[in-house]
């Protein structure tokens, strides 16, 4: 389902996917060092793949012993390229080449010790003891004829192994972690030592592939993009706009009222500085409202959020205002949106709403379609957009869902009084986590902001694995009245509430942006939560994270002077209550709140 209308340069190195939530970090590390790479399923035929240089297998979740365990055709291993085994991919490689694997009496998880034990080009100026990340339960205890031991760790004799003459190797621990700290070295040594690539890859020498590709895939027709005014679609845009000319590509905007305040005037200045009358907006957002009118559960608002989506963007699609004749789509795919792998389930039903419609899965079917950065990873994708001189402010924007406010304005359909717990204030709120595999809706924790905001975060990590009942916990900043005083009402997605969120997100995005204390963060989610009183019916949270991709997320503590104005200037707003600080980090607690 790739779509290859803007071909990449031949991959030197393929990452074999068995499931791992580090594939995708395997084949950016790899890029990173200016080779180019791509992911591809574990078991895909050894034919498939003659003609690269290299082969990673990647970690996962599996043991290798145990029936419908990810597998890889053996036949890799005579192709005659350099392999290298990552974790699960280390237990592969014995467990097909006649060494032994087993599970361990205990697991290595985190920051642990290597010695190397002999020299081999995979440590060649690395070698001695160091500190690396492991990740595991089973182990290879016996190493397969030909290979040697090439590093230990305390509790595993074989971290390392390798036969030099076949030029295959495994690694327990994982180099693609910045906790090893000669992680990237490693790699580097495995691809230029090892299976002898050239540096073939450099995201901002891109830009004119990409447009003669364009043009070619446009074959004399014109494009039509849905911009969204984040990265991806301006960058994809830009470069169409480049490679075809004003005449021949036009963006349009649709804008569902659910939006931060001022992002239809910033889309439209970007785009207008980009050229004149080649932007629209669709004002869709009377249709938003009304199809959310009374709807308080969060799956379902997500449901006609996207349903929604499909029915405008179908209908647009439909008018032929854009697409009669000559035109095709644009769209701002990147590459983790089009591999459906471990990592990407989020990603897929993103794409579901966004990006697959079946308008455009006809579009694609009568090959009308073009998606110039179907190749890139969202860093890349950036440094190309630099390198097309779109403006920093644009660039570095924090990823905005699809849904917008709506999914940061909670609903309840009761009111309840908050409960003392021994371990602070039960609060009657809902929030989405994500606990083992499964999606929880709980209640959340509210604990009197102690002095020292770290303290806090240690806390709430404590709290949280001890009380079965919550998957979230937060700090009270600043109220109107005491934690205990307050009660949720019953509310719904209306105006005035979504006027209030856009109003203290606004507050809080200037106040963030001016202390640059956005660029220290990840994303900074604002959500508005029924809790208060009769007269502030509201409370707002603040959601600092850090993360790399969205997917694991670490709660950020607040700078002190920054925490002292939000407070002021919040509690200040009409029907606001308290303000409180998210301390949980992801896994339990999701980024956003529904
Ligand atoms: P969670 O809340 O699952 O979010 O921890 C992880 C990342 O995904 C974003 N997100 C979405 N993006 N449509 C989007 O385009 C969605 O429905 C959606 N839900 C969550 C979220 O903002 C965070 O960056």
């Amino acid at each position: 389902m790739t779509l290859s209308s803007v071909k990449p340069p031949q991959a030197q190195v393929v990452v074999l996917d068995t499931g791992g939530q580090y594939c995708h970090l395997i084949a950016r590390k790899i890029r990173e060092l200016g080779v180019y790479s791509e992911i591809r399923p574990s078991e895909t035929p050894a034919a498939e793949l003659l003609g690269g240089r290299g082969i990673v297998i990647s970690g996962g979740p599996a043991s290798v012993y145990e029936s419908g365990a990810p597998q890889v055709d053996p036949g890799i291993f005579s192709l005659g390229c350099a392999v290298l085994g990552l974790c699960y991919g280390h237990q592969t490689i014995a467990w097909h080449l006649g060494g032994a694997v087993q599970r361990g009496d205990k697991g290595e998880y985190g920051l642990a010790w290597l010695e190397t034990l002999r020299p081999s080009p995979l440590f060649e100026s690395v070698e001695g003891r160091q500190q690396i990340w492991m990740s595991h339960r089973d182990s290879v205890t016996r190493v397969p004829p030909g290979f040697e031991a090439l590093g230990a760790t305390e509790t595993c004799a074989i971290a390392a192994m390798g036969d030099a003459a076949r030029r295959i190797y495994g690694l327990q621990f994982h180099p693609e972690v910045v906790h090893t700290t000669n992680g990237k070295r490693i790699l580097a040594n495995f691809l230029f030592r090892v299976c002898g690539c050239t540096r073939d890859w450099d995201p901002r020498r891109q830009a004119e592939r990409i447009q003669d590709e364009i043009r070619r895939t446009a074959a004399g027709r014109n494009v039509f993009f849905f911009v969204s005014g984040g990265v991806d679609s301006t960058v994809a845009f830009t470069l169409c706009l480049r490679a075809l000319g004003p005449e021949r590509v036009r963006a349009l905007y649709v804008d569902t009222g659910l939006m931060r305040a001022g992002e239809t005037e910033f889309v439209r200045n970007v785009f207008d500085s980009l050229g004149r009358g080649i932007f629209a907006v669709e004002d869709a957002s009377a249709r938003f409202l009304s199809a959310l009118d009374g709807v308080r559960d969060p799956e379902q608002k997500r449901r006609v959020i996207g349903e929604m989506f499909v029915e405008v963007q179908e209908q647009i699609l439909a008018s032929g205002r854009y697409l009669e004749g000559r035109w095709i789509l644009g769209q701002g795919t990147i590459y983790p949106d089009t591999i459906e792998s471990g990592g990407t389930a989020k990603a897929d039903v993103i794409k579901t709403h966004h990006n697959r419609v079946s308008g455009i899965q006809r579009l694609i079917a009568e090959n009308r379609i073009v998606e110039p950065l179907h190749s890139l990873y969202k860093d890349e994708v950036r440094e190309l957009g630099r390198e097309l001189g779109l403006p920093e402010q644009l660039l570095q924007r924090h990823p905005f869902p699809g849904p917008g406010l709506a999914i940061r304005c909670l609903c309840e359909e009761s009111g309840k009084p908050v409960e003392r717990l021994e371990e602070g204030w039960l609060a009657p709120l809902h929030s989405v986590g994500v606990q083992g595999d499964s999606r929880s809706y709980r209640p959340v924790l509210i604990l009197d902001a102690a002095p020292r905001q770290q303290d806090l975060h240690e806390l709430a990590a404590e709290r949280i694995n001890r009380l079965s009942q919550i998957n979230r916990v937060i700090a009270l900043l600043e109220s109107h009245v005491p934690a205990g005083s307050m009660t949720t009402s019953p509310a719904a997605l209306c105006q005035t509430r979504l006027e209030r969120l856009r109003r203290v997100d606004a507050i809080v995005r200037d106040a963030a942006e001016r202390t640059g204390f956005d660029r220290e963060v990840w994303q900074f989610p604002v959500i508005l939560v029924p809790l208060g009183t009769r007269e502030r019916p509201d409370s707002v949270v603040l959601r600092p994270v850090d993360s790399v991709d969205g997917m694991t997320a670490r709660a950020v503590p607040l700078p002190g002077a920054l925490r002292e104005e939000l407070c002021r200037r919040l509690l200040a707003e009409e029907g606001v209550c308290a303000v409180f600080l998210d301390l949980t980090h992801k896994p339990p607690g999701t980024i956003e709140w529904e």
